[in-house]
């Protein structure tokens, strides 16, 4: 598909049209990625934040927030359940939090590697050395989302950060052989269709292993908080392009979607979607972590997942649901 034909489809407003759109992108998801999806759960193990990103309610600014950390061990618990529940993927979330150090990430890591099961991070920009240790420890993927390839968007709506590290981090991850995830928002203020375009585009470029794809949502204790939400079928555009574009890459049906639109999980994993990560965070700290606020609560969500996989006619994925890209195949890799 030429950068033209994403930008017609992302204007488009025929219904016919949008729809032979997501029709064929799940029939590019079924050929590409079979009718397994993929649960990975998510533990959300500290909301503290260095960062000030204008969209987001784990902003260091917000003092409106109550924040929490969980220990090692706390961490460790949860993970063993979900893994006694099924899980195959363990995915450690957090705001960029320096207070945990390296060595007690990586014993984080190493501990959760020993129940059997897959372990991806997403805990922002790190220097070369930790995300080698931490890869070392174990570790097969990261996630780090560049929010949005538009790089004057990027500064304005990530004050404190650099384009260009951002860049260079998901580099240096490649090359250390994990499993690379990346995405974007839709409906960001300012954000143009022509920008959105290039997000996919670089969605393919990078030859990215998953791809979180999720709508923007206003949050009141941030200074984005008067903004527009973004809208569920841009988002579902933006979902069936990229699967079209990058046919293997995982792609989450995302908690944004499901937020904005009680269907739109399901909705998600019809136009291009085959992975769900059902949150196994503790309900005492979920509520706390308010990224965007009425965040899609799913209560017992690993049996939720199952179900609504299975009332799709799709079965849930029995492997590690690891890459499917060649390129990303790093079985007995050894990190330079
Ligand atoms: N709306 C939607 N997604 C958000 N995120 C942060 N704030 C928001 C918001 N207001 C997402 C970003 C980021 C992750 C922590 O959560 O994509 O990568
Ligand atoms: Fe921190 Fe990530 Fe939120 Fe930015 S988007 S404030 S880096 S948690």
């Amino acid at each position: 598909m030429t950068r033209d034909e994403l930008l017609y489809y992302l204007g488009s407003v025929r219904e016919g049209e949008l729809y032979g759109l997501f029709k064929a992108a799940d029939i590019v998801r079924r050929r590409y990625c079979g009718d397994e999806v993929h649960l990975r759960g998510i533990v959300e193990f500290s909301n503290y934040c260095v960062r000030n990103c204008l969209y987001c309610g784990l902003r260091r600014g917000n003092d409106k927030l109550r924040r929490y950390r969980m220990g090692v061990d706390e961490v460790y618990e949860v993970a063993k359940r979900a893994a006694g529940a099924g899980l195959k993927t363990i995915v450690l979330q957090s705001g960029e939090d320096p207070y945990y150090t390296l060595s007690e990430l990586c014993e984080m890591v190493e501990r959760i590697k020993g129940l059997d099961v897959a372990v991806t991070l997403s805990i922002g920009e790190r220097s070369y050395q930790d995300y080698r240790a931490l890869r070392l420890a174990g570790a097969d993927r990261y996630l780090l989302k560049f929010e949005t390839s538009d790089e004057r968007l990027y500064a304005l709506l990530k004050p404190d950060s650099s384009y260009a590290n951002r860049f260079k981090c998901l580099e240096h991850l490649s090359s250390l052989g994990y499993q690379v995830g990346a995405g974007n928002m839709v409906g960001l203020p300012y954000q143009s269709l022509d920008s959105l375009a290039d997000d996919i585009l670089l969605f393919e470029e990078l030859e990215l292993d998953m791809v979180g794809i999720g709508p923007f949502i206003p949050h009141p204790d941030t200074p984005l908080g008067g903004f527009d939400c973004g809208k569920i079928v841009a988002t579902l555009k933006v979902v069936a392009l990229t699967r079209i574009l990058t046919r293997n890459a995982h792609i989450p049906a995302t908690t944004a979607v499901a937020t904005v639109d009680p269907e739109g999980r399901r909705k998600a994993l019809c136009c291009g979607a085959n992975v769900v990560m059902p949150n196994v965070t503790p309900p005492v700290y979920a509520s706390d972590y308010r990224i965007y606020p009425k965040r899609a609560r799913w209560e017992d969500s690993v049996t939720k997942a199952k179900g609504l996989v299975c009332s799709l006619g799709r079965s849930v994925g029995r492997g590690y649901g690891d890459t499917l890209k060649e390129r990303g195949r790093k079985e007995g890799f050894t990190p330079p």
